[in-house]
């Protein structure tokens, strides 16, 4: 990755903005990676663990919540430990870039909540997040502290089983996140998407929808996904040590255009 890229693709940013427009960010767990968070795919990927492949079945928390909840605990375990990346952090430092006059939407396929302990606040999770808890049977919401799970499963007053928000294989997107995804990817100027491989619908199809809106797509993966070759800006690079470098620029380029 070249500075006199990312300088370039700040530009085209900076160019691409006005009154009012939306900055929409695409992620997947290649940002969560630099905080320690294996990815799904891809070398130590957890789906290349049968066990932890069954984690992320609905049909294994139906058919045996115990089993089921014994792989994750181990999963929130690491979620308990990890910190924002400094990607996180660079995004974070963008909203408040544009805060004054633009709209920051964030719209992550992930679900360790790294977004908003950065300070993002408009954050629409796809695949819900491990950080609310509800039951299966009555519905109502659960905070669950590691001291609240005596047994496992951990269960409600009503008697049933306790699961994370969070969208397993063979659940459906949130219909109304998934709406709200949609639009802002109608609406953006530019489209950011940093760290995921592209390959689960639907978030997949997000980028297609920002460039058939005439939006500005940038890329920031260090491998090359289906998207590389269709957007002007592919950067093979580590977020984290992108996304600093390119909200420095468009720091500078931004307060110059608002001047003037
Ligand atoms: P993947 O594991 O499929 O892809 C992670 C991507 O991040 C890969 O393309 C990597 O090259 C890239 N990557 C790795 N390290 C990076 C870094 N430091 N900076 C930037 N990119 C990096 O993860 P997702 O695309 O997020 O869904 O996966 C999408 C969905 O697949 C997940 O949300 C999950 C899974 O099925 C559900 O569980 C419902």
């Amino acid at each position: 990755m070249r500075e006199s890229q990312v300088e370039l693709c700040a530009r085209a940013i900076a160019e691409r903005l006005g009154p009012d427009s939306v900055v929409v960010v695409l992620t997947g767990a290649g940002l969560s990676a630099e905080s320690g968070l294996p990815t799904f795919r891809g070398a130590g990927g957890l789906l290349g663990d049968p066990e932890f492949f069954e984690a992320f079945t609905a049909d294994l928390l139906r058919r045996a919540p115990r089993a089921w909840w014994e792989i994750f605990q181990r999963l929130r375990e690491l979620l308990s430990e990890v910190r924002p990346s400094p990607a996180h952090l660079a995004l974070s430092d963008l909203e408040e870039l544009l805060r004054p006059h633009l709209r920051l939407v964030i719209i992550t396929q992930n679900v360790d909540g790294l977004h908003q302990v950065a300070g993002n606040r408009r954050v629409l999770e796809l695949h819900g997040s491990a950080r609310r808890y509800y039951c299966t049977c009555c519905g109502r919401p659960h905070v669950l502290l590691p001291e609240r799970i005596v047994e496992l499963p951990p269960r409600c007053a009503c008697g049933g089983v306790i699961r994370p928000a969070v969208v397993l294989f063979g659940e459906a997107t949130p219909h109304e996140v998934w709406q709200e995804a949609y639009a802002a990817a109608q609406r953006a100027s530019v489209m950011l998407v940093v760290g995921t491989s592209l390959q689960v619908e639907p978030a997949a199809s997000l980028p297609a929808v920002a460039l058939h809106h005439r939006a500005l797509v940038v890329e920031v993966n260090p491998e090359t996904t289906p998207l590389s070759g269709a957007v002007r800006f592919s950067f093979r690079a580590f977020a984290s040590h992108f996304l600093p470098l390119l909200v420095e620029r468009l720091r500078g380029l931004l307060a110059q255009k608002m001047a003037s």
